[in-house]
Formats: C-alpha cells, structure tokens, sequence
C-alpha cells in the first residue's frame, strides 16, 4: 500500500493530529480545508455500503437519526453542520479530539452532552478494521443514536455513573485497596458499554434490530450479528454483563439484546445502584485490561468534591 506524502487526515497519519498530540492538546478544532480527496473517497465507500445495511439492521431510531441529521454521503461531515441539526434535539455536541480520551474524562463528557469525536478517517485502501476510531465510526456509528432522546439520556446517565464510581471508593482508605476496586468498577462499566453502547441488539418485532455504534459501523459484522448461527444472543443480564470479558480484534461471539431503550435506561440505572452497594468492587477480572491512565482519571476524580471534577477537562 503506497504510503500518504502529502498533509490530510488520514488516521495514524495525520500531521495535525500528531502536532495536537505533541503540543498536549486534547479538544481541538476540525480543519476541514485539510481533508484530500481521498478522505473524501473513503467516506464515500464506507456510507454507499453501509446504507443498505443500515436500512436492513438498523435500529428505526438510528435511520430516523440518519435523516436528522442530513449527513453527506459524498463528504467527510462538518462536525459544525452535525451538531446544528443534532443539539436542538437532544443537547447533545460532537466535540473534536485528537486522540485518546482518559475513561472518567470520557463519560463525564457524556454527562456534559458532548461526544468526543475523532475528526481523521481510515485510508480508502483500508475499510474493513482498523483498531483506531475514527470519524466513520464515531459520525456515522455513534452520532445518530445521539439524536434520540430515550437513548440520549441513557449517555448522560452513564456519564453520572463515573461520577458515583469515583465516590464509591471514596470511603476505602486503604490505597492498594482503593485502586483494586476502582479497576473493578472501570472494567464492569466498560464491560456495559461494550456489549451495549458499541455493540447492544435490541428486541424489534419478531426480530433483532441493531443500535450497538461497533455493528452500525460495520460492514461485515452488522450483518453478521444478527445473520449468523455463530452468534449467542441473550436477553441483557447485569450479573452476566460485568463479569464478561470480551476481545475487540475479531466477530463478537456473544451479544445482548434489550427490550428498549426504557429497558436500557433502567440497566444503567441498576448497574449505578450496584456499585452504590459495592457490588462491583471484585467482578471476574480478564478483559478489558484497565491502563494507568483511565485508573489515574478515576482515582483522582474521587478526591475531588463532585462540583470540581469537570474543571480537569479544560
Ligand atoms: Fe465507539
């Protein structure tokens, strides 16, 4: 594959994300003027594929969101454009950044109305997978689901969990020990927010419709999901969902499906009230591995009075 020379947005490739990277910022802008035509290439393979798909498999409030937000399927989006059609209808904001987002930074954006959103997008020789985000994945997969209000507001709820999370520990005064329960309670939340935020099926009809962003940006595994004999699918339990593991580099053997977005509302709400009762301080360990700084984001939340938490964004 012949490598990019000249300055656009091409993931892992991109001069003025690296620059950003270097000079520590992580909120940024989106220079649109710098995407090239092959940008503008892959984002227009990846939708003309993906929009077949989307009207077979897609969750109806997806395509609704879709439709709302009048994406371009020619054109890399604006992020500008998005959010003048998105926020009047659930608050809700893609915000540009450069790269990885801490976990606690993470959710309490999300409790903000903000959707950290990666602006480089993969090389058009390159569709299938790629570990990067980028921004197919998060315009195209996340953001529509954004622009309901049922599922929008189970964002903001989540965002309140990292809060509860990091007042959960509050109380442990033993720091090995305190640091071991903090690492249970990120890996069950990320646990939740895999097998339902990036990957969740929900119940439609007589059949399966999907919501998860990781199969709305997809190709080959929306399908997949809901096609496949290969795949489990069971209701949504909580006890099972924070103690399974789960790897990110192939199909998902395993999935969970809820009964609606109420429904999924409700188990945020519940997973919030077992880690009140410190019912996530020891989940099975395995995958996801937690780093250092996703800990760090967490434990030095906890110290901070709730009010003062959000200051550590700027
Ligand atoms: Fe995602």
């Amino acid at each position: 594959m012949p490598t990019v020379t000249f300055a656009d947005l091409t993931t892992t490739q991109a001069p003025f994300i690296e620059q950003a990277q270097h000079d520590g910022q992580l909120f940024i802008y989106q220079p649109y003027e710098q995407y090239s035509e092959r940008n503008h290439e892959a984002w227009r393979k990846l939708y003309s594929r993906m929009l077949p798909r989307w009207q077979r498999y897609a969750n109806p409030a997806f395509q609704r969101g879709v439709q709302s937000l009048c994406l371009d399927p020619n054109a890399v989006p604006k992020l500008e454009d998005v959010n003048r059609f998105l926020q009047p209808l659930t608050g809700f904001q893609a915000k540009p950044v450069s790269g990885y987002v801490p976990a606690f930074l993470f959710f309490d954006c999300l409790r903000n109305r903000e959707f950290p959103t990666t602006i480089t997008i993969r090389d058009a020789d390159r569709l299938d997978y790629l570990p990067e985000p980028d921004i197919f994945h998060d315009v195209a997969g996340h953001v529509p689901m954004h622009t309901d209000r049922a599922f929008a507001e189970t964002l903001v709820r989540f965002g309140e969990c990292a809060h509860t999370a990091a007042d959960a520990v509050d109380g442990i005064s033993d720091p090995q020990k305190r640091a071991a329960a903090m690492t249970s309670i990120i890996r069950a939340m990320a646990r939740f927010f895999w097998f339902t935020i990036e990957f969740g099926l929900m119940r439609s009809g007589n059949g399966i419709s999907v919501y998860g962003s990781g199969l709305l940006s997809s190709y080959g595994e929306i399908h997949h999901s809901v096609e496949s004999p290969e795949v489990q699918r069971y209701p949504l339990q909580l006890e099972w969902v924070i103690n399974q593991g789960f790897e990110i580099d192939h199909y998902q053997p395993l999935l969970f499906i809820v009964d609606s977005f109420e429904h999924l509302y409700e188990s945020v709400h519940e997973l919030e009230r077992w880690m009140k009762d410190g019912r996530l301080n020891n989940v099975a360990p395995g995958e996801p591995a937690v780093n250092e700084r996703d800990l760090e984001s967490f434990l030095k939340a906890s110290h901070q009075p709730r009010s003062g938490r959000s200051l550590s964004r700027s």
